[in-house]
């Protein structure tokens, strides 16, 4: 079972994504644990202040660090796990480090809001930060959501395993285009070899879409499976016709 801890000052944010669907069905199956702590609760004056103006002057609110650091303090315990602040200055967040974070037994989440939290608690605390895209949220609720959801569907049993093998970013080419029934729909017939019943055919044809697609949408993704040799002489070839030139 993955244990996620996540620290937040709003964990009724959390209510809907992950009490719905597969997040739901992960949890009653004990594949994952969700367990929310509000920073708030760490706090130790009578209004239960968890930020103030920032030093220097200037727009915004910032988390204070002792309710913050009491929170982290009491969540981590013995096992030392990741302790993760999102943050839009971190390292992006891939797919990648997903599948290295659906192995931990327990990761911890910190979410930050306002213009952020005292940078000493990131200097004495967090082992690492991660952005989930070069744009800014309110707060790190919705980022703490995408990196669980993205997580807890790579730990085993939780969707099946097929699903996840050949789909976007799993090995550097983005996924194949899929249909289902009608076998027309607006005069729009799907693809006649997925009707064919010839089951090296589709797997050749689904593996030339993903080829097809990558190109098109994402080159960048292509050189780098080519570099880390991902791609096979027939990869290639196909890639040749489609006028890519490997460098
Ligand atoms: C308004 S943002 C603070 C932005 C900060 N002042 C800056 O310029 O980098 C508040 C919180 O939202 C979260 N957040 C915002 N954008 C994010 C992103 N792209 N990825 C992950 N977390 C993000 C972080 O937890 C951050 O502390």
């Amino acid at each position: 079972m993955l244990t996620f801890d996540i620290l937040t000052l709003f964990p009724a944010m959390f209510v809907g994504p992950t009490t719905e669907s597969i997040l739901k069905r992960a949890q009653q199956a004990d594949l994952i644990a969700l367990r929310l702590h509000n920073i708030r609760d760490w706090a130790t004056d009578r209004h239960h202040t968890a930020d103030d103006a920032p030093y220097g002057g200037g727009a915004g609110m910032v988390m204070k660090a002792a309710p913050l650091a009491a929170a982290i303090r009491a969540t981590v315990g013995d096992d030392a796990p990741p302790v993760i602040l999102l943050s839009p200055d971190g390292e992006t967040f891939t797919q990648a480090i997903a599948h290295e974070l659906a192995q931990a037994e327990r990761v911890v989440l910190v979410c930050g809001h306002y213009e952020g939290l005292d940078e000493r608690v990131r200097e004495a605390l967090i082992t690492r930060e991660l952005s989930i895209g070069d744009y800014v949220l309110t707060g790190g609720e919705l980022a703490a959501m995408v990196v669980l959801d993205a997580v807890a569907r790579l730990v085993p049993g939780v969707i099946d395993a097929a699903s996840t093998a050949e789909e976007s970013h799993s090995d550097g080419l983005l996924e194949y285009p899929h249909y289902t029934r009608p076998a027309v729909w607006e005069d729009r017939p799907v693809p006649p070899v997925l009707v064919s019943g010839h089951h090296g055919e589709v797997a050749k044809w689904r593996r030339r879409e993903r080829l097809r697609r990558t190109l098109a949408r994402r080159p960048d993704l292509l050189a780098r499976a080519h570099t880390e040799g991902q791609l096979t002489r027939d990869d290639l070839v196909y890639l040749a016709d489609l006028g890519w030139m490997s460098t």
